[in-house]
Formats: C-alpha cells, sequence, structure tokens
C-alpha cells in the first residue's frame, strides 16, 4: 500500500477542502482523533455504499444528537409541573426568541427518529444483515437484539416526551397509552401506578415522565448505541462486507503487525480486520477520512436541513391546557402506537355475554408476541451464508414476505388510526368532514 497522491477538482477543494496526501496521513487521521477513532482505518466500499444502508441508522443517531442539543435548551426553560408546565411551553413557543423553533425541532426530529428507527429494522431484516458471516466472533443476532431494546427505548422516550406540553392533545395521548399497556394480566395494573406513581395522571405521572425522558432513557439509548456500534465492529462490519468477501476468491493477508489501529489486532498479535476477511485492502476498501467521514457530514447537515424545514411547515402543536374533565373525542394514543389502539377495537368483541378483552390482545399478547418473534428469529432463520447482507436474497424469499406484510399492516393500521378515526372511533375519510359532537364532561 504505497503513498497515494490524490488530484482533485476545484468543486472538490471548494466542499472538502482537506485530503489526506497519503494513505498514513489518512490513517492518521483517524487514529489521532477521538470520535473518530470510532472507526477503523480503512472501511470496505461495499458498506459506504448508499443504496446498501440508505444510512437509516445514522440518521437515526443524528436525529438523536439534535434531540439532545435541543433538549439541553429546552431544559433551561420548561417546568415540570403541573401548574407552570403548560405556561413554560407556552412561553417558549410564543414569548423566547426562535423558541417556536427550538420546541419544532425537538417535536419534529422525536417523529422523525421513531420512522427512521424503524426502515433502519426493515432495512436490516430485507438484507439479512442480523446473520452471522465468516467473522470470527461475530454475533449478528446479539446486535439485531440491542436494535430492538433501542426501538422500544425510542419509543418510550418519544411516549413519555409527549406528555411534557400538558395540553388536552398530551393529556389524553398519554392516557389511552397507559390504559391499553394496563390491560396487562397480574402486572398491567401495576405497571401503570408505578409509571403513573398514583391511578391518575397527575403531578407524580409529569415528574415520572419528566426524569424518564431527560436522564434514563436518553442515557439507556446512548449505552445501547456505543454498544451496537462497537458490535458492528466486531462482527467484521457492516454485513454488505461478508457479502463482498464470498465473491472474492483472493486468499487472507497476512496479518499486518505494523497496524496499531485494531486493538484486538494488537492483544492478539494480529488485525481483525485483516483476519476476517478475504478483500483486497488497495481495490475493495478506502481510507474512512475522508470517505467515511465526508459522507457522515453530508448525512448529518441533511438531517438537520430536513428538520429545520419540516419544522417550518409543520410547527409544533399546542392545544389548551389538559383538564381531566373533558374528554376529547375521538382521544387517540400518539400516532406510532395507534396502530395497536386499532387492534384493540378489532379485537373488543362480544359474542353473547361473553366479551374479547381487546386491550389485552392489542395492547400486551400481540406487542408482546411480536418482540419475542424478533428476539427468536436470528437464531430461527436456516438460510444459507449467501444470504447475509444481500437485499432481498432469493433464499429468505417467504421470511421477507411475511415480514413487509406484517409491517404494511402496522403502517396501515397506524394510517388508518391517525386519518381516518372520528368521533366515537367511527370511519371517516380524511376529506369527509365530522359531525359536531358535544363535549364530554
Ligand atoms: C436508536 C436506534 C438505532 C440507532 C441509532 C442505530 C444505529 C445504527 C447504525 C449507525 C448502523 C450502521 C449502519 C447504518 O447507518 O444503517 C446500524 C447497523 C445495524 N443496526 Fe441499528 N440502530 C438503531 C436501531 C436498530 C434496530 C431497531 C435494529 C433491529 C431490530 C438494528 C439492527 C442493526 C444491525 C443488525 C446493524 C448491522 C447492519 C449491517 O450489518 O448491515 N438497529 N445501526
Amino acid at each position: 500500500m504505497g503513498n497515494t497522491i490524490h488530484t482533485r477538482s476545484g468543486l472538490q477543494r471548494l466542499l472538502w477542502p482537506w485530503k489526506p496526501e497519503s494513505d498514513k496521513e489518512a490513517g492518521d487521521a483517524i487514529v489521532k482523533n477521538m470520535l473518530l477513532h470510532w472507526f477503523p482505518a480503512r472501511i470496505a466500499k461495499a458498506s459506504l455504499a448508499w443504496n446498501y444502508s440508505f444510512y437509516l441508522g445514522t440518521i437515526s443517531f443524528f436525529l438523536f444528537l439534535i434531540l439532545v442539543g435541543t433538549g439541553l435548551v429546552l431544559m433551561f426553560l420548561y417546568v415540570p409541573s403541573v401548574e407552570r408546565a403548560y405556561s413554560s411551553v407556552k412561553d417558549i413557543e410564543f414569548v423566547v426568541s426562535f423558541g417556536w423553533m427550538l420546541r419544532g425541532m425537538h417535536r419534529m426530529a422525536a417523529h422523525l427518529m421513531v420512522a427512521t428507527v424503524f426502515l433502519h429494522m426493515i432495512r436490516v431484516f430485507l438484507t439479512g444483515a442480523y446473520k452471522n458471516g465468516s467473522a470470527a466472533g461475530a454475533n449478528r443476532p446479539l446486535n439485531w437484539i440491542i436494535g430492538l431494546v433501542l426501538l422500544v427505548c425510542t419509543l418510550l422516550l418519544s411516549f413519555t416526551g409527549y406528555l411534557l406540553p400538558w395540553d388536552q392533545l398530551a393529556y389524553w395521548a398519554i392516557t389511552v397509552g397507559t390504559n391499553i399497556a394496563s390491560a396487562a394480566p397480574v402486572a398491567g395494573e401495576a405497571t401503570r401506578f408505578l409509571l403513573l406513581g398514583g391511578t391518575t395522571i397527575d403531578q407524580p405521572a409529569l415528574i415520572r415522565f419528566y426524569v424518564l425522558h431527560v436522564f434514563f432513557l436518553p442515557v439507556a439509548v446512548l449505552v445501547l448505541f456505543a454498544w451496537h456500534m462497537w458490535r458492528i465492529r466486531k462482527d467484521g462490519g457492516l454485513a454488505a462486507v461478508d457479502r463482498e468477501a464470498r465473491s472474492v476468491k483472493a486468499e487472507a493477508a497476512p496479518p499486518v503487525r505494523t497496524k496499531t489501529y485494531s486493538l484486538l489486532g494488537v492483544v492478539g498479535g494480529e488485525s481483525v480486520h485483516v483476519r476476517n476477511t478475504v478483500m483486497d485492502e488497495e481495490r475493495d476498501t478506502v481510507s474512512s477520512s475522508p470517505h467515511l467521514v465526508r459522507r457522515l457530514v453530508f448525512v448529518a447537515l441533511l438531517t438537520l436541513i430536513a428538520v429545520a424545514v419540516l419544522t417550518v411547515i409543520f410547527p409544533a402543536p399546542l392545544e389548551t391546557p389538559a383538564d381531566p374533565s373533558v374528554t376529547p373525542n375521538p382521544a387517540k394514543a400518539p400516532w406510532y402506537f395507534l396502530w395497536l389502539q386499532e387492534i384493540v377495537t378489532i379485537t373488543t368483541v362480544t359474542i353473547g355475554s361473553f366479551t374479547i378483552n381487546g386491550a389485552l390482545v392489542g395492547g400486551v399478547i400481540l406487542p408482546g408476541l411480536l418482540f419475542a418473534l424478533g428476539v427468536w428469529w436470528p437464531y430461527r432463520d436456516r438460510s444459507g451464508s449467501g444470504a447475509v447482507g444481500v437485499w432481498f436474497a432469493p433464499e429468505r424469499k417467504t421470511a421477507n414476505r411475511v415480514f413487509l406484510l406484517i409491517c404494511l399492516l402496522i403502517i396501515i393500521l397506524t394510517i388508518v388510526g391517525t386519518f381516518m378515526r372520528g368521533p366515537y372511533w367511527h370511519l371517516y375519510w380524511p376529506w369527509e368532514t365530522w359531525p359536531d359532537m358535544p363535549v364530554r364532561f
């Protein structure tokens, strides 16, 4: 691997002024930087391809960073007390300079994060990236499970934030959401009591949601994310690398002792990267700096711009203050739980004197079953190593179809719940006007 002098166009120099003059300089840029040294010094071209990962995990993480950034400023302004929460949010919205933008971006990033994490999971499944490849010590099924826990944390992060504005939307969405969850046999009521700090949504609930929202859940996401990324390194990189390595017939390169950037390589006397793949370094990999770093900066900027633009187009709503005595009709859970609310409705059936408890089916059994299936699946999937890191591998056709069908049903039910449910949970077309309803006290 000799020193490579790169020639660059004027536009490239304008967009990205720094360019290493040699592979050593490129490697040093990664190794000597505290943040960048997370990454390997060289990275497979296959991992960088836009149409492999669509950078959905990366986007999810940048959205999380936007949430932390805007959230920290919001903490200076928001007061988690039943008497003052609503007015402090109103001040943020109407008094604080650019407060509406700050709050709007926080809310928009939260919605988008739920959506991108879900899409990221779909991508990982359809590329068979939860399966082990050739790397020694790989445990991709574990990383899939860490991902599932991250998904649950993301949903809880969003759910706990929903209550904080203490307006009608927040109050009733959390009422519906926690009522669904309380249907679990034995532990349901107790869990709701523990979460709310009582039987009603009041000050103890607000402070519990607040502490979970600003401390425990973000820390959980950070720790799990660090583990998620570390696993990717240990698993030999993204699954696309395995696909690429299979197609390369070259012999494994001998260990390179000068490669001190791989910690395990130093300990074991060889680089994990070299041991795990049979790829040609020069041809199949590029230096992470600038190739990966440049893409990450690009994705980060695009994510930030998208959140800002969407916030201007769809500002955050703020309804009238929470009023436990006035029930909105319909009262809806947050949108990402509406598919469950739909299932609760569909499965609440009375046959003679017997009533099926829909809340138990939709709120507990079904999500529990789906989570358990998700944990079990990577160990059950017997497709060959040829299906790892490949979009729509023919070997996993049936699994992909079933998975997509489940996702499609979730999406359709979410759309029905969001746009087509009106007063008394009756169905309306999105363009139909709802009849005037007397307010229920
Ligand atoms: C907060 C949520 C999450 C974040 C921030 C996150 C972040 C990431 C990132 C940055 C990557 C590298 C590739 C990429 O950019 O797409 C990745 C890969 C991966 N993620 Fe996630 N992820 C999250 C949730 C999930 C979920 C819900 C699952 C599955 C249930 C999952 C499973 C995986 C797996 C198996 C890989 C390796 C993919 C491969 O080898 O191609 N992640 N994740």
